[in-house]
């Protein structure tokens, strides 16, 4: 299975990805950023990598669309990548793209997610995968991973705590994605032949 990753940032879940490798392979990777981390993870990987500026929506998507009419990949990952997506775009992937968002959603959709669960005084917290559609942070949940919120946690203790799930909740899902243990059939996504009611739990 061919991926192309998306991200605007530090790298570390498209690093865990690539270290995993075991069923599919990263082909490409897309930055909306200019000297960002995950350009140098991507390097350091050997992998084509992509700066696309995205102030003007319309053209960066278009040079996207080029840029995965080439690569021809079986699923796009969304990995800290900070823009919304058009719903023509979007429509264009139907059921192909992911993303992953540090929250338990539906809950905390969008920015700080660490910082509001921790001003509602929520005892736990967590990480999500989702398909994308053309809502932001939304689409069918696949799976979660969660964390227990301390009194004596921060933004950065939650997000810390966090990131090391993310990591594992990411190659786990993009593994069962590739080996085909999650699929959908029918606009229904099954789990190991069971059509998925509820979001898978990776500990
Ligand atoms: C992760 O927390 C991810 O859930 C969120 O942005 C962060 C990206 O981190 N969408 P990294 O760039 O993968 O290190």
């Amino acid at each position: 299975m061919n991926i192309v990753v998306f991200i605007s940032g530090r790298g570390s879940n498209l690093e865990a990805l690539l270290n995993d490798q075991n069923n599919y392979q990263i082909t490409h990777v897309i930055g909306s950023k200019k000297g960002i981390k995950g350009f140098d993870v991507a390097e350091k990987h050997g992998i084509t990598h992509s700066y696309i500026n995205w102030q003007d929506k319309n053209r960066a998507e278009a040079i996207t669309l080029e840029i995965l009419s080439e690569e021809q990949p079986d699923l796009i990952v969304l990995a800290g990548f900070m823009k919304i997506l058009s719903a023509d775009f979007v429509a264009q992937f139907k059921n192909k793209i992911i993303n992953i968002h540090p929250s338990l959603l539906p809950a905390y959709p969008g920015l700080h997610t660490h910082q509001r669960v921790l001003n509602d005084k929520q005892t736990e917290h967590g990480a999500s995968i989702h398909f994308v559609d053309s809502l932001l942070d939304h689409g069918q949940v696949i799976s979660q991973t969660r964390i227990k919120v301390n009194p004596e946690d921060n933004a950065e203790s939650l997000a810390s705590k966090l990131i090391t799930k993310e990591h594992k909740l990411l190659v786990e899902t993009v593994g069962q994605i590739a080996n085909e243990q999650i699929r959908w059939h029918n606009n229904t996504l099954f789990h190991n032949n069971i059509p998925l009611e509820k979001p898978i739990v990776i500990i």
